[in-house]
């Protein structure tokens, strides 16, 4: 079934931190929009057709707006940077919220860990655990203040004696992940977003100290590579199509999709990120290295299946079942 699609309006832009902007987005006849929890996102579809998630950076107020917080990330391959060319006024369609990163239980102790523009899922986050009266630190690393969305938000919150910051730029206010969490006394909810290596920090660290996974919530904002599989990927591999037996050299910088494009080949794609699906392909042999964030861990494990707009080999060939 089609998801409905709102029709919004660009109603207010705010410069959030260096090289991240605030929008605020209201149904285009000024129309109440769907609720959502904290954790949820919206997905846009921008002016020029791309589709992209960001998370909802506050609990609903009014129930007619949206806002998002989105950086200019210079590896982008065109999404935030056209996010960063709205206008007051324009408008675009989004899907309605969804919610894959929730609280398990907002009345009970946590643990939000975020860096950089992954702190946006945890605010609403705190300011649900503090309406609940929940126990909870916030921990939050940037690069400096300036570059620290939300610094003001965060400082200025009702729960901001909650809330640490650390300056990676600053000698010693680099977080000690494994001396914090040793130091809390329960293994309480964590929920941590931020880049992977971050994520994957965090995660390693907490199941090291014997953290129940059922305890431990993340979400990834680009694809990640699979912990399981120790060959190291390749830059440029081949990518050979099962059915014809043609063999396809991928370059650096294309990705698979790209290159059966080039030679002819399409393959269904929507968000070219790695999270909708759309793509998914199955592997008849060689190694894939995943870098979506689709595929669960035994699905990566077992190599039968991949996402190809994103996802790359580690073995020489990659045959697929196309
Ligand atoms: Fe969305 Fe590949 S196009 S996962």
């Amino acid at each position: 079934m089609k998801a409905i699609m709102l029709d919004l309006i660009v109603s207010h832009i705010l410069k959030e931190a260096e090289d991240v902007i605030r929008l605020t987005l209201v149904e285009q006849d000024g129309g109440t929009l769907p609720s959502y929890k904290a954790g949820a996102h919206i997905e846009l579809q921008l002016p020029s057709g791309l589709l992209r998630q960001y998370s909802l950076c506050r609990l609903p107020t009014t129930g007619k707006e949206f806002e998002v917080a989105v950086l200019r990330d210079p590896n982008s391959r065109g999404g935030s940077a056209e996010i960063h060319r709205l206008k007051k006024g324009d408008k675009l369609k989004a899907k309605p919220p969804e919610n894959h990163f929730p609280l398990s239980n907002s009345r009970l102790p946590a643990l939000l860990m975020a860096a950089g523009i992954g702190v946006t899922p945890l605010i609403p986050m705190a300011q649900k655990l503090s309406q609940s009266g929940a126990e909870f630190l916030f921990h939050y690393s940037a690069k400096n203040a300036h570059q620290a969305a939300f610094y003001s938000t965060l400082k200025n919150a009702s729960f901001s004696d909650k809330v640490e910051f650390h300056f990676t730029k600053k000698q010693g206010e680099r977080v000690d992940i494994q001396a914090l969490l040793a130091s809390l006394p329960d293994k309480r909810n964590i929920y941590v977003c931020g880049p992977n290596d971050f994520i994957h920090t965090v995660l390693d660290t907490a199941r090291s100290l014997g953290w129940p996974e059922e305890k431990l919530h993340y979400e990834f904002f680009k694809g990640v590579t699979s912990p399981e599989v120790d060959i190291a990927p390749r830059e440029t591999f081949q990518i050979k199509v099962a059915s014809s037996g043609e063999v396809f050299d991928v370059e650096e910088g294309l990705s698979i999709t790209q290159t059966l494009e080039i030679n002819g080949i399409d393959i269904p794609i929507s968000c070219e990120e790695g999270w909708c699906g759309t793509c998914m392909t199955r592997v008849v042999e060689g190694i894939p290295d995943h870098r979506d964030t689709f595929l669960s861990n035994d699905e990566r494990a077992s190599s039968d299946l991949i996402m190809p707009c994103c996802s790359r080999s580690r073995s020489d060939c990659l045959v697929l079942d196309i």
